[in-house]
């Protein structure tokens, strides 16, 4: 087997892993580098597909203040937000931005060049940033990918592993994390990379559900890298679900109706041509998503159908284009003229509030080892996650952990203990894996159907139970201890991790909160509330009875 070392590993290349990169490049000097490892290709990752925006709590958006941004981010959370969390990464959203924009990330302005902001739900003013009109995340990809491959000052510090996936991190005896065992897609081979700091930037888990608005590589890796290394891990009962995804029938995959084309004017509509979001919340279609996607699926339930739709006609044609021409281009795709027909929606599984338990500056349970982005959870989101808040988290914690790092030893230690050359010993000892590919579909489809129909929008113990039963019996089959021959056996065994995770964390909170819905919820706990000092009214009062 092959062995490398570098100063830093940083695994996924998304907006997270890619930022921290830059900073690290920009601003350290690293005597062994930085690797930067991605199971794919460099530009694709989930952030990639975010298309609402970015929050930018900007001083020239008089309308706006910290203060204002905290008190949405801590209500929507249902109070289960960290305080000082959310106040950090709000003071620091001008500095992210002001990056972006140096960057090369290229936001939509108005024809006197200001800034433009968009709305999405539970904000109360316009402050979400977007570029390219619903392309934000591809824009900040795009722009970050450009710096990490050419911009020489930062590329020469940083060697790209692509189609690369890391399937072990290296634990020692004293639970320090010394590097991670990475395994080369095309060549099949394994290698040994050690390292004084290793960084998970991952991204989601929404791969997990039938129905998600994610790419296919959403398979929560860091996470289950995380569970087998027994990292703390937090919040995962919290999943987040999109209200508006497109739903064409016969059709699993769920393209994502951004929910700014709601901010812009748009309104949910059921099949009698009510806009029914009245019935269910004050702030109608701009309420939290945790509520619009619960009343999405009361109006579902009652009327008997598997979809409601969008109606964008209220927008005007001139406007629906310009700032959504991907939207526009897909659904005209599926043959829908957002123009003239209504948008069939519903929810799909978009973003996971919880994670690696990490610090602001991404220290996680394990010394060495540290997570930014979605993989992460610093309780920014508690329960349910404000829109557009996820990219800003992404920049905010990459920079700070790169601040810490600053200060860190970064020198590679040639001391290598027993326990970490017993996980390396595991991937050099040739053993002959006899799981079949088709299985690994069959097991995919299982995994994602059961999290779909019982750990979904609404579950209870009953349901939570049966996921728990048919999960166990996939890991029993799969065997989770058994070295893996592919690419997609590790995402398989990586899903199942991560399904566990999830059932046994809903399973434990017994009362609905936020994005954790169960239909045999017990009182709300008094500590549920212990942060939202700033949160005037009960939060997340919704009429829905799902
Ligand atoms: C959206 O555009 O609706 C998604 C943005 C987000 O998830 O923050």
């Amino acid at each position: 087997m092959k062995h490398s070392k570098y100063s830093v590993i940083i695994v996924g290349s998304g907006v997270a892993g890619l930022y921290a990169a830059i900073k690290l490049s920009e601003s350290i000097t690293l005597p062994d580098g930085i690797l930067l490892v991605t199971k794919s290709q460099l530009s694709e990752s989930n952030s990639r597909y975010a298309q609402g925006g970015i929050v930018g709590v900007l001083p020239e958006n008089k309308k706006d203040s910290v203060s204002l941004h905290v008190a949405d981010t801590l209500k929507a959370g249902c109070g289960l937000s960290d305080l000082n969390v959310v106040k950090f990464i709000s003071e620091n959203s001008k500095f992210a931005i002001q990056d972006l924009i140096e960057y090369g990330v290229n936001f939509d302005r108005n024809e006197k060049h200001e800034l433009t902001f968009t709305l999405e739900g539970a904000h109360s003013v316009r402050r979400i940033l977007h570029a390219g009109g619903d392309a934000t995340g591809y824009s900040i990809e795009k722009a970050l990918v450009e710096k990490v491959r050419n911009d020489e000052s930062i590329s020469r510090n940083i060697s790209i592993y692509e189609q690369t996936h890391a399937v072990e991190l290296l634990v020692d005896s004293k639970k320090q994390c010394r590097g991670i065992i990475a395994f080369n897609e095309v060549t099949k081979e394994y290698e040994t990379i050690y390292a004084p700091a290793v960084i998970l930037a991952t991204g989601g888990t929404g791969q997990v559900y039938k129905y998600t608005t994610n790419p296919t590589v959403a398979t929560g890796d860091g996470l289950a890298l995380a569970i087998r290394a027994g990292a703390e891990i937090k919040d995962m009962e919290f999943i987040q679900f999109h209200p508006t995804a497109l739903s064409i029938d016969n059709d699993d995959s769920r393209f994502l109706i951004s929910e700014s084309v709601r901010g812009e004017g748009a309104k949910l509509i059921n099949k009698d041509g009510e806009y029914f979001m009245e019935r269910y919340h004050e702030q109608k279609d701009l309420a939290s998503r945790d509520i619009v996607t619960r009343s999405i699926y009361a109006e579902m339930k009652r009327t008997g159908t598997d979809k409601v739709h969008l109606d964008a006609t209220l927008i005007p044609v001139e406007t629906f284009k310009k700032r959504f021409p991907n939207i526009y281009s897909n659904c005209l795709k599926a043959g829908i003229d957002v123009t003239k027909d209504y948008i069939p929606v519903s929810p799909a599984a978009h973003y996971c509030m919880g994670g690696v338990k990490t610090s602001v500056d991404g220290h996680t349970s394990i010394k060495h080892l540290y997570a930014i982005g979605e993989v992460a959870c610093t309780s920014l989101h508690g329960a349910n996650r404000l829109a557009s808040n996820s990219l800003l988290e992404c920049l905010v914690t990459g920079y700070e952990l790169v601040n810490t790092l600053s200060f860190c030893n970064l020198q590679n230690s040639e001391i290598i203990d027993d326990a970490v050359m017993t996980t390396i010993k595991k991937y050099t000892a040739n053993e002959e894996d006899t799981r079949l590919e088709a299985d690994m579909d069959d097991y995919i489809t299982k995994i994602k159907d059961t999290m779909w129909q019982n750990v979904g929008i609404v579950r209870d113990e009953t349901s939570l139970l049966t996921a728990l039963s048919d999960i166990n019996k996939i890991a029993a089959a799969f065997d989770l201890e058994k070295i893996c021959s592919s690419a997609k056996e590790y995402e398989v065994r990586n899903l199942i991790y991560v399904a566990k995770c999830i059932i046994n964390s809903a399973l434990k909170r017994k009362t609905s909160i936020g994005a954790h819905y169960r239909s045999d919820s017990v009182e709300p706990q008094v500590d549920d509330t212990k942060n939202s000092e700033n949160v005037k009214e009960q939060p997340n009062e919704s009429k829905v009875t799902a």
